[in-house]
């Protein structure tokens, strides 16, 4: 990707990030274990670093969502990549429902394998298994816990923390779900790891102007997916596109043409990324794990 000045910063203030740190903290105490969302298309840029400190090593699920916008050898890739650091993961859809499944069993004989163990020659299987759900604004947090329950709750808000009513949703196999996620900050330490969540929409456009960011992934998809440049709009692409041309031959393609005959590129990039964004591209993901 190419370097670029003019990103504006977006961040955490260390006062917003301390009062989430502590509200997540007092309601770990209250559960089993997390259940960690990232989205399948970025997940390093989507995971927060801290996630260990933060969970102070809780048992935790880590479940790879929106798997059915990312690539599916990619998303294995990682699934096994985690896997290897000794971190369980399951990629799931919250949008369908597709995978969640196997999410308690996949709990119960994994993280929680010990736990049960524990309870069953204690006599005490009959004890619910709480859990909570955490992740950074969009990653489908809300999505898991209506998909989960069964039934459609109100929208999660971006802010720091949990609620301070705490409500259980009790679901079948005697499981409770903290009705409220933990809302994590997103990682912003890494210039690339911002723009992947501004392409992903996990944060908004004001990250960089839509132009820019069209640009930026029209040239990621040039190198890595150039198929879904040529099925989907049709173009033929040559070696020496950078962002600008890919944007103007999108536009051209779209008749996204102003008086004079000049591309509109801001329709243009507003296309591209509606388009990438609800998988019209196909199934994408923008990074992958690195080899060992
Ligand atoms: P949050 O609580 O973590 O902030 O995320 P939320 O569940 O609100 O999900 C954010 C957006 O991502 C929603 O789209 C949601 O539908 C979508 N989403 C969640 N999980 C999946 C998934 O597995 N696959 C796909 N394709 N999309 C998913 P939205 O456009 O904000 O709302 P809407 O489309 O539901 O109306």
């Amino acid at each position: 990707m190419e370097n670029n000045t003019d990103m504006r910063t977006i961040q955490w203030f260390p006062g917003h990030m301390a009062k989430t740190r502590r509200a997540i903290a007092a309601n770990l105490k209250l559960v089993d274990a997390v259940v960690e969302i990232i989205d399948a298309r970025a997940p390093m840029s989507s995971r927060n670093p801290e996630i260990d400190q933060i969970t102070a090593k809780k048992p935790r699920l880590v479940l790879l969502n929106k798997c059915d916008l990312a690539d599916p050898g990619a998303t294995q890739g990682w699934i096994n990549a985690l896997k290897s650091s000794n971190v369980e993961a399951l990629a799931v859809d919250c949008k369908s429902g597709k995978g969640l499944g196997r999410l308690m069993t996949t709990l119960k004989s994994t993280v929680l394998a010990e736990l049960m163990e524990k309870r069953a020659k204690n006599g005490m299987t009959g004890a619910p298994i709480r859990l909570m759900i955490l992740g950074i604004p969009n990653v489908g947090k809300s999505s898991l816990i209506n998909r989960m329950a069964g039934s459609k709750r109100t929208k999660v808000e971006d802010r720091p923390g949990v609620t301070r009513t705490k409500q259980w949703v009790k679901l079948k196999d005697n499981t409770e779900l903290l009705d409220m996620p933990g809302v994590l900050w997103p990682k912003f330490a890494d210039q690339e790891a911002a723009i992947r969540l501004a392409f992903t929409g996990a944060i908004s456009d004001e990250i960089l102007d839509v132009e820019t960011l069209a640009m930026k992934l029209l040239s990621f998809l040039a190198g890595s997916y150039p198929q879904s440049l040529t099925d989907r709009y049709k173009i033929e692409l040559s070696e020496t596109d950078d962002g600008l041309a890919l944007l103007e031959k999108v536009g051209k393609k779209r008749g996204m043409v102003v008086s004079g005959g000049e591309i509109n590129t801001e329709r243009a990039a507003i296309t591209v990324l509606d388009e990438f964004r609800s998988g019209k591209l196909g199934r994408i993901t923008l990074e992958l794990p690195e080899r060992s």
